[in-house]
């Protein structure tokens, strides 16, 4: 992994422990941005963007966060040019092929939620063997949101429910929240704490449409490639100074 200088190693004083988001969602926004502005081809922003989220899943285990999902490529990312979308399935790829080993060593258990079935088959592959691998690993859990949209998550869990209600395995008042979060990707994984977009969107674009309702939404005008602990830290700084409610005074 190719890392910044140790800055920031360990979590920043002014950093509460006991308060820190469990789980963190990142939507990596703004490569295709952070490379225009500096003359250069988007894909050269991908690669960037790359070893900007190796460094904070780094920092969220340096730090002592449980869990970290990142936003990689959306269902409606197909849309892209294909040469774009090419670059994209083989950088995804080729990452993972080298990066397993570090991710062992780290201790990272690595998931991937969305649609994979229509993922290059190539691709596929190296997910299998990266999950497999590393599925008895205790540290950060790590999940990748590849080809995965909110909606079609949430369709596809109501799919194996109705399933299930046909089979006569299951009434259906006995489908609750609880039972429905079984169905979908993200199961077995606790909710976000803290959902942060970067370059200055405000929009959710799709992402964990179900599991965000409590969030804590942070947005930072800086381009994901720019995205560094300072400005990790910066965000979770701005998280504990939220007053969670939930509903409640
Ligand atoms: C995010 O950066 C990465 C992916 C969606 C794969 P973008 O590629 O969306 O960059 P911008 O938004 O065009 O700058
Ligand atoms: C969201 O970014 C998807 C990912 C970061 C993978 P987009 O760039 O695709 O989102 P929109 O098009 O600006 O909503
Ligand atoms: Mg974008």
């Amino acid at each position: 992994m190719t890392t910044k200088p140790s800055i920031l190693k360990d979590l920043p004083a002014d950093l509460d422990r006991e308060r820190l988001p469990k789980h963190v969602a990142v939507i990596m926004d703004g490569n295709g941005r952070w490379a225009k502005r500096q003359g250069l081809p988007r894909i050269v922003g991908h690669r960037r963007g790359v070893d900007a989220l190796k460094d904070l899943l780094r920092c969220c285990r340096d730090w002592g966060i449980e869990a970290l999902t990142a936003y990689a490529f959306s269902t409606e990312n197909w849309g892209r040019p294909l040469e774009e979308v090419d670059f994209l399935m083989t950088l995804f790829e080729r990452v993972l092929r080298q990066e397993l080993r570090e991710m062992m060593e780290e201790d990272v258990k690595i998931k991937f939620v969305g649609n994979l079935d229509s993922l290059p088959k190539t691709l596929r592959a190296e997910i299998d063997r990266s999950v497999e691998a590393t599925q008895n690993n205790s540290g950060i859990q790590f999940s990748v949101a590849t080809n995965y949209g909110g909606r079609q998550e949430i369709l596809q869990a109501c799919r194996s429910i109705a399933a299930m209600v046909q089979d006569g395995k299951l009434q259906p008042d006995q489908i609750d929240e609880g039972l429905f979060e079984k169905h979908l990707y993200t199961a077995g994984i606790c909710d976000p704490d803290l959902l942060i977009r970067t370059s200055g969107e405000m929009r959710i674009s799709n992402f964990l449409l179900w599991q965000v309702a409590y969030a804590e939404i942070y947005i930072t005008e800086t381009m994901w490639p720019d995205f560094d602990r300072q400005a990790f830290h910066v965000a979770l700084r701005d998280y504990q100074q939220r007053q969670r409610r939930f509903g409640k005074v």
